[in-house]
Protein backbone atom coordinates (compact mmCIF):
# COMPACT_ATOMS: atom_id res chain seq x y z
CA UNK A 1 0.00 0.00 0.00
CA UNK A 2 3.03 2.35 1.15
CA UNK A 3 4.82 1.58 -2.27
CA UNK A 4 1.54 2.28 -4.46
CA UNK A 5 0.62 5.76 -2.47
CA UNK A 6 4.52 6.62 -2.72
CA UNK A 7 4.93 6.18 -6.84
CA UNK A 8 1.47 8.04 -7.06
CA UNK A 9 3.07 11.02 -5.44
CA UNK A 10 6.34 10.75 -7.49
CA UNK A 11 4.34 10.89 -10.51
CA UNK A 12 1.41 13.47 -10.12
CA UNK A 13 0.54 14.82 -13.12
CA UNK A 14 2.57 12.03 -15.18
CA UNK A 15 -0.06 11.52 -17.74
CA UNK A 16 -0.80 15.01 -19.05
CA UNK A 17 2.84 16.11 -19.20
CA UNK A 18 5.29 12.97 -20.02
CA UNK A 19 6.24 14.10 -23.65
CA UNK A 20 5.55 11.59 -26.37
CA UNK A 21 8.41 9.31 -27.27
CA UNK A 22 9.77 10.64 -30.20
CA UNK A 23 12.65 8.90 -31.90
CA UNK A 24 14.82 9.75 -34.08
CA UNK A 25 13.90 7.76 -36.77
CA UNK A 26 11.03 10.38 -38.03
CA UNK A 27 13.22 13.87 -37.32
CA UNK A 28 11.65 16.06 -39.57
CA UNK A 29 13.32 19.14 -41.61
CA UNK A 30 14.72 21.09 -38.57
CA UNK A 31 15.41 18.38 -36.58
CA UNK A 32 17.52 16.63 -38.96
CA UNK A 33 18.98 19.80 -39.81
CA UNK A 34 19.77 20.49 -36.27
CA UNK A 35 21.43 16.82 -35.77
CA UNK A 36 23.92 18.11 -38.15
CA UNK A 37 24.90 21.47 -36.66
CA UNK A 38 25.23 19.38 -33.19
CA UNK A 39 27.80 17.21 -34.51
CA UNK A 40 28.99 20.10 -36.80
CA UNK A 41 32.34 21.28 -35.48
CA UNK A 42 32.97 24.07 -38.31
CA UNK A 43 30.71 25.93 -35.36
CA UNK A 44 33.76 26.21 -33.27
CA UNK A 45 36.81 28.62 -33.68
CA UNK A 46 38.87 25.70 -35.09
CA UNK A 47 36.66 23.46 -36.65
CA UNK A 48 37.37 20.74 -34.03
CA UNK A 49 34.80 20.70 -31.52
CA UNK A 50 31.41 20.19 -31.61
CA UNK A 51 28.13 20.01 -29.28
CA UNK A 52 28.87 16.40 -29.41
CA UNK A 53 32.63 16.64 -27.88
CA UNK A 54 30.94 17.53 -24.29
CA UNK A 55 27.30 15.86 -25.12
CA UNK A 56 28.40 12.44 -26.62
CA UNK A 57 25.52 10.39 -27.60
CA UNK A 58 26.74 6.81 -26.80
CA UNK A 59 27.10 8.46 -22.96
CA UNK A 60 23.77 9.08 -22.39
CA UNK A 61 25.44 13.01 -23.90
CA UNK A 62 27.85 13.88 -20.99
CA UNK A 63 31.65 13.26 -21.22
CA UNK A 64 31.97 11.25 -18.32
CA UNK A 65 34.40 13.74 -16.86
CA UNK A 66 34.31 15.62 -13.61
CA UNK A 67 34.44 19.11 -15.72
CA UNK A 68 35.12 19.13 -19.67
CA UNK A 69 38.55 20.01 -21.28
CA UNK A 70 38.64 23.92 -22.23
CA UNK A 71 38.92 24.75 -25.86
CA UNK A 72 42.48 24.07 -27.10
CA UNK A 73 42.86 21.92 -23.96
CA UNK A 74 44.10 25.10 -22.29
CA UNK A 75 42.75 24.14 -19.01
CA UNK A 76 39.20 22.86 -17.40
CA UNK A 77 35.81 24.41 -17.16
CA UNK A 78 34.71 24.84 -14.06
CA UNK A 79 30.81 22.27 -13.90
CA UNK A 80 30.43 19.17 -15.39
CA UNK A 81 28.48 18.57 -18.62
CA UNK A 82 24.95 17.69 -17.63
CA UNK A 83 23.00 14.91 -20.06
CA UNK A 84 20.63 16.26 -22.81
CA UNK A 85 18.12 13.66 -22.66
CA UNK A 86 15.03 14.85 -21.61
CA UNK A 87 16.69 18.72 -21.01
CA UNK A 88 14.80 20.58 -23.75
CA UNK A 89 11.87 20.55 -21.84
CA UNK A 90 13.21 22.78 -18.89
CA UNK A 91 12.48 27.01 -18.47
CA UNK A 92 16.13 27.55 -17.40
CA UNK A 93 19.35 25.86 -18.07
CA UNK A 94 23.21 25.23 -17.10
CA UNK A 95 23.18 24.37 -13.29
CA UNK A 96 22.83 28.02 -11.90
CA UNK A 97 19.51 27.92 -14.67
CA UNK A 98 21.24 30.78 -15.71
CA UNK A 99 20.38 30.64 -18.99
CA UNK A 100 16.22 30.84 -20.01
CA UNK A 101 15.93 29.48 -23.30
CA UNK A 102 18.20 27.15 -25.39
CA UNK A 103 18.90 29.86 -27.68
CA UNK A 104 20.44 31.24 -24.78
CA UNK A 105 22.78 28.30 -23.83
CA UNK A 106 23.70 28.07 -27.96
CA UNK A 107 24.67 31.58 -27.81
CA UNK A 108 26.32 31.17 -25.04
CA UNK A 109 28.76 27.99 -25.87
CA UNK A 110 29.54 29.60 -29.01
CA UNK A 111 30.94 32.55 -27.82
CA UNK A 112 32.52 31.38 -24.60
CA UNK A 113 36.67 31.21 -25.42
CA UNK A 114 36.92 27.66 -23.67
CA UNK A 115 33.69 26.15 -25.28
CA UNK A 116 33.59 27.33 -28.78
CA UNK A 117 35.10 30.42 -29.21
CA UNK A 118 33.36 31.52 -31.96
CA UNK A 119 30.55 33.83 -33.34
CA UNK A 120 27.32 33.72 -35.51
CA UNK A 121 29.11 36.07 -37.75
CA UNK A 122 31.73 32.78 -38.12
CA UNK A 123 29.48 30.14 -38.04
CA UNK A 124 27.45 31.44 -40.57
CA UNK A 125 29.57 32.42 -43.14
CA UNK A 126 31.29 28.89 -42.87
CA UNK A 127 27.93 26.97 -42.80
CA UNK A 128 26.93 29.24 -45.87
CA UNK A 129 29.94 28.30 -47.99
CA UNK A 130 28.11 25.12 -48.42
CA UNK A 131 25.12 24.79 -51.37
CA UNK A 132 23.89 21.96 -49.24
CA UNK A 133 23.65 23.83 -45.76
CA UNK A 134 22.31 26.29 -47.61
CA UNK A 135 19.44 24.07 -49.04
CA UNK A 136 18.93 22.20 -45.98
CA UNK A 137 18.14 25.71 -44.22
CA UNK A 138 15.50 26.78 -46.94
CA UNK A 139 13.63 23.61 -46.57
CA UNK A 140 13.33 23.87 -42.57
CA UNK A 141 12.96 27.70 -42.48
CA UNK A 142 12.03 29.04 -46.04
CA UNK A 143 15.47 31.47 -44.49
CA UNK A 144 18.83 31.51 -44.60
CA UNK A 145 21.70 30.59 -42.31
CA UNK A 146 22.00 33.02 -39.39
CA UNK A 147 21.41 33.06 -35.58
CA UNK A 148 17.98 32.45 -35.30
CA UNK A 149 18.00 29.46 -37.77
CA UNK A 150 21.30 28.29 -36.26
CA UNK A 151 19.58 28.10 -32.96
CA UNK A 152 16.41 26.64 -33.96
CA UNK A 153 17.56 23.92 -35.28
CA UNK A 154 19.55 22.70 -32.58
CA UNK A 155 16.43 23.60 -30.30
CA UNK A 156 14.72 21.33 -32.75
CA UNK A 157 16.88 18.29 -32.09
CA UNK A 158 17.42 18.37 -28.41
CA UNK A 159 14.01 18.56 -28.42
CA UNK A 160 14.25 14.81 -29.78
CA UNK A 161 16.21 13.70 -27.14
CA UNK A 162 13.64 12.22 -24.66
CA UNK A 163 14.58 8.77 -23.22
CA UNK A 164 11.55 7.81 -21.00
CA UNK A 165 11.22 4.38 -21.54
CA UNK A 166 13.25 2.56 -18.04
CA UNK A 167 11.49 0.03 -16.24
CA UNK A 168 9.94 2.20 -13.83
CA UNK A 169 8.10 3.67 -16.79
CA UNK A 170 7.08 0.12 -18.08
CA UNK A 171 5.65 -0.39 -14.32
CA UNK A 172 3.78 2.78 -14.57
CA UNK A 173 1.83 1.32 -17.46
CA UNK A 174 1.12 -2.09 -16.56
CA UNK A 175 4.23 -3.70 -17.44
CA UNK A 176 6.63 -5.76 -14.98
CA UNK A 177 6.14 -4.23 -11.11
CA UNK A 178 9.55 -2.77 -10.00
CA UNK A 179 10.65 -5.62 -7.30
CA UNK A 180 13.00 -6.59 -4.36
CA UNK A 181 15.91 -3.96 -3.61
CA UNK A 182 14.15 -1.49 -6.34
CA UNK A 183 10.58 -1.73 -5.35
CA UNK A 184 12.01 -0.99 -1.84
CA UNK A 185 14.05 2.38 -2.86
CA UNK A 186 10.99 3.53 -4.97
CA UNK A 187 9.00 3.60 -1.47
CA UNK A 188 11.34 5.31 0.24
CA UNK A 189 12.11 7.96 -2.39
CA UNK A 190 8.60 9.00 -1.84
CA UNK A 191 8.41 8.31 1.85
CA UNK A 192 10.94 9.15 4.21
CA UNK A 193 13.56 9.59 1.97
CA UNK A 194 12.10 12.91 0.45
CA UNK A 195 13.58 12.59 -2.72
CA UNK A 196 10.61 14.06 -4.15
CA UNK A 197 10.16 16.57 -2.52
CA UNK A 198 12.83 17.91 -5.06
CA UNK A 199 13.41 14.86 -7.43
CA UNK A 200 9.44 14.56 -7.99
CA UNK A 201 7.44 14.68 -11.20
CA UNK A 202 7.83 13.15 -14.42
CA UNK A 203 11.10 14.15 -15.01
CA UNK A 204 12.48 14.04 -11.30
CA UNK A 205 13.28 17.56 -10.87
CA UNK A 206 11.51 20.89 -9.38
CA UNK A 207 12.81 23.23 -11.72
CA UNK A 208 14.36 25.06 -8.66
CA UNK A 209 17.52 25.97 -7.62
CA UNK A 210 18.64 24.89 -4.09
CA UNK A 211 21.47 26.20 -1.88
CA UNK A 212 23.65 23.42 -1.72
CA UNK A 213 26.73 25.01 -0.01
CA UNK A 214 26.40 28.32 1.36
CA UNK A 215 26.39 30.96 -1.18
CA UNK A 216 26.31 28.30 -3.77
CA UNK A 217 22.73 27.62 -5.79
CA UNK A 218 21.89 24.54 -7.71
CA UNK A 219 19.27 23.24 -10.24
CA UNK A 220 17.93 19.90 -9.01
CA UNK A 221 19.12 17.41 -11.83
CA UNK A 222 16.69 15.42 -13.34
CA UNK A 223 17.42 11.45 -12.23
CA UNK A 224 16.34 9.85 -15.31
CA UNK A 225 19.42 7.35 -17.34
CA UNK A 226 21.40 8.68 -13.76
CA UNK A 227 23.07 5.84 -14.11
CA UNK A 228 24.67 6.04 -16.91
CA UNK A 229 25.70 9.69 -16.68
CA UNK A 230 28.54 10.05 -13.29
CA UNK A 231 30.41 11.57 -11.94
CA UNK A 232 28.17 13.51 -10.70
CA UNK A 233 26.74 16.92 -9.43
CA UNK A 234 27.53 20.43 -10.68
CA UNK A 235 31.10 20.60 -9.71
CA UNK A 236 31.20 16.44 -11.04
CA UNK A 237 32.76 15.41 -7.83
CA UNK A 238 30.67 11.94 -7.19
CA UNK A 239 31.93 9.25 -8.45
CA UNK A 240 28.72 6.68 -7.43
CA UNK A 241 25.27 7.52 -6.88
CA UNK A 242 26.10 6.50 -2.64
CA UNK A 243 28.71 9.21 -2.66
CA UNK A 244 25.89 11.44 -3.90
CA UNK A 245 23.81 10.44 -1.11
CA UNK A 246 26.37 10.89 1.57
CA UNK A 247 27.48 14.04 0.44
CA UNK A 248 27.01 16.85 2.78
CA UNK A 249 24.55 18.25 0.94
CA UNK A 250 22.50 15.24 0.60
CA UNK A 251 23.10 13.34 3.73
CA UNK A 252 20.99 15.31 6.05
CA UNK A 253 17.76 15.72 3.74
CA UNK A 254 16.25 12.45 4.57
CA UNK A 255 14.14 11.78 7.75
CA UNK A 256 16.12 9.56 9.28
CA UNK A 257 19.80 9.44 8.30
CA UNK A 258 19.75 6.45 5.41
CA UNK A 259 20.93 3.19 6.00
CA UNK A 260 23.27 1.03 4.10
CA UNK A 261 20.34 -0.93 2.99
CA UNK A 262 18.55 1.92 2.31
CA UNK A 263 21.40 3.70 0.23
CA UNK A 264 20.88 -0.21 -1.61
CA UNK A 265 17.94 0.43 -2.54
CA UNK A 266 17.44 4.24 -3.90
CA UNK A 267 20.59 3.44 -5.75
CA UNK A 268 18.80 0.13 -7.29
CA UNK A 269 15.49 2.28 -7.78
CA UNK A 270 17.83 4.68 -9.90
CA UNK A 271 19.00 2.24 -11.85
CA UNK A 272 15.22 1.46 -12.38
CA UNK A 273 14.95 4.82 -14.35
CA UNK A 274 17.53 4.16 -16.93
CA UNK A 275 15.90 4.13 -20.77
CA UNK A 276 18.00 1.03 -22.46
CA UNK A 277 17.90 3.37 -25.78
CA UNK A 278 19.30 6.34 -23.71
CA UNK A 279 22.55 5.74 -25.03
CA UNK A 280 21.47 3.79 -28.40
CA UNK A 281 21.82 6.96 -30.61
CA UNK A 282 24.80 7.53 -32.87
CA UNK A 283 26.31 10.12 -34.56
CA UNK A 284 25.57 10.95 -38.35
CA UNK A 285 27.45 8.87 -40.86
CA UNK A 286 28.27 12.26 -42.69
CA UNK A 287 28.38 15.70 -42.46
CA UNK A 288 27.85 17.93 -45.66
CA UNK A 289 30.56 19.02 -47.76
CA UNK A 290 32.43 22.33 -46.07
CA UNK A 291 34.43 24.43 -48.22
CA UNK A 292 36.08 26.48 -45.19
CA UNK A 293 36.86 23.32 -43.66
CA UNK A 294 37.36 19.94 -45.95
CA UNK A 295 38.59 16.72 -44.01
CA UNK A 296 36.68 17.51 -40.50
CA UNK A 297 35.35 14.79 -38.16
CA UNK A 298 31.42 14.23 -37.82
CA UNK A 299 31.09 15.09 -34.12
CA UNK A 300 34.88 16.68 -33.83
CA UNK A 301 37.30 15.98 -31.65
CA UNK A 302 37.20 16.02 -27.95
C1 LIG B 1 33.33 22.06 -23.69
C2 LIG B 1 32.24 21.12 -23.46
C3 LIG B 1 30.87 21.49 -23.97
C4 LIG B 1 30.50 21.75 -25.27
C5 LIG B 1 31.40 21.81 -26.49
C6 LIG B 1 29.08 21.96 -25.25
N1 LIG B 1 28.60 21.81 -23.97
FE1 LIG B 1 26.66 21.94 -23.38
N2 LIG B 1 27.25 21.92 -21.46
C7 LIG B 1 28.54 21.76 -21.02
C8 LIG B 1 28.61 22.06 -19.61
C9 LIG B 1 29.86 21.99 -18.76
C10 LIG B 1 27.32 22.45 -19.22
C11 LIG B 1 26.90 22.97 -17.84
C12 LIG B 1 27.37 24.43 -17.83
C13 LIG B 1 26.98 25.23 -16.63
O1 LIG B 1 26.14 24.80 -15.86
O2 LIG B 1 27.51 26.34 -16.48
C14 LIG B 1 26.48 22.34 -20.42
C15 LIG B 1 25.10 22.57 -20.43
C16 LIG B 1 24.30 22.45 -21.55
C17 LIG B 1 22.86 22.54 -21.55
C18 LIG B 1 21.97 22.77 -20.34
C19 LIG B 1 21.37 21.49 -19.84
C20 LIG B 1 20.55 21.67 -18.60
O3 LIG B 1 19.86 20.72 -18.23
O4 LIG B 1 20.56 22.76 -17.99
C21 LIG B 1 22.45 22.38 -22.84
C22 LIG B 1 21.02 22.39 -23.36
C23 LIG B 1 23.65 22.20 -23.64
N3 LIG B 1 24.74 22.22 -22.82
C24 LIG B 1 23.65 22.07 -25.02
C25 LIG B 1 24.81 22.20 -25.77
C26 LIG B 1 24.81 22.45 -27.21
C27 LIG B 1 23.58 22.58 -28.09
C28 LIG B 1 26.12 22.56 -27.58
C29 LIG B 1 26.67 22.92 -28.94
C30 LIG B 1 26.23 24.21 -29.47
C31 LIG B 1 26.93 22.33 -26.39
N4 LIG B 1 26.10 22.12 -25.31
C32 LIG B 1 28.31 22.27 -26.36
C33 LIG B 1 29.61 21.37 -21.81
C34 LIG B 1 29.68 21.55 -23.17
C1 LIG C 1 16.11 19.82 -1.13
C2 LIG C 1 16.15 19.31 -2.50
C3 LIG C 1 16.69 17.91 -2.72
C4 LIG C 1 16.35 16.74 -2.07
C5 LIG C 1 15.36 16.55 -0.92
C6 LIG C 1 17.13 15.69 -2.69
N1 LIG C 1 17.90 16.20 -3.69
FE1 LIG C 1 19.13 15.17 -4.91
N2 LIG C 1 19.80 16.89 -5.71
C7 LIG C 1 19.34 18.15 -5.40
C8 LIG C 1 20.19 19.14 -6.01
C9 LIG C 1 20.03 20.65 -5.90
C10 LIG C 1 21.19 18.43 -6.68
C11 LIG C 1 22.40 19.01 -7.43
C12 LIG C 1 23.55 19.05 -6.44
C13 LIG C 1 24.83 19.59 -7.02
O1 LIG C 1 24.99 19.61 -8.24
O2 LIG C 1 25.71 20.00 -6.23
C14 LIG C 1 20.90 17.02 -6.50
C15 LIG C 1 21.64 15.98 -7.06
C16 LIG C 1 21.32 14.64 -6.94
C17 LIG C 1 21.97 13.57 -7.64
C18 LIG C 1 23.11 13.73 -8.65
C19 LIG C 1 22.51 13.83 -10.05
C20 LIG C 1 23.47 14.29 -11.11
O3 LIG C 1 23.17 14.07 -12.28
O4 LIG C 1 24.51 14.89 -10.81
C21 LIG C 1 21.38 12.41 -7.25
C22 LIG C 1 21.73 11.01 -7.70
C23 LIG C 1 20.36 12.76 -6.30
N3 LIG C 1 20.35 14.12 -6.14
C24 LIG C 1 19.53 11.85 -5.67
C25 LIG C 1 18.73 12.19 -4.59
C26 LIG C 1 18.06 11.20 -3.76
C27 LIG C 1 18.09 9.70 -3.96
C28 LIG C 1 17.41 11.90 -2.77
C29 LIG C 1 16.67 11.36 -1.58
C30 LIG C 1 17.51 10.64 -0.63
C31 LIG C 1 17.64 13.31 -3.04
N4 LIG C 1 18.45 13.43 -4.13
C32 LIG C 1 17.08 14.34 -2.31
C33 LIG C 1 18.24 18.44 -4.61
C34 LIG C 1 17.66 17.55 -3.74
Amino acid sequence: MLLVVGLGLIGSAWAVRLPQARRLTALGAQQQLGELLFFEPGLSVNGKRSCASCHRPEKAFTDRRSTPRALRFAGNLTRNSPTLLNAADQTSFFHDGRAGSLAAVVEAVLTNPDEFGSSYALATERLDGSPAYRRLFRRAFGAPVGAATINAALAAYLGTLTATHSPYDRARVGGPALAGDAAAGAALFAGSGNCARCHGGPQFRDGLRHEVAPGQWVKTPTLRNVALTMPYRADGGAFTLPAVLADAYHRPLPDQPLTAAGVAHLTAFLEALTDTAATARREPPALPALPALPGRVVGGLY
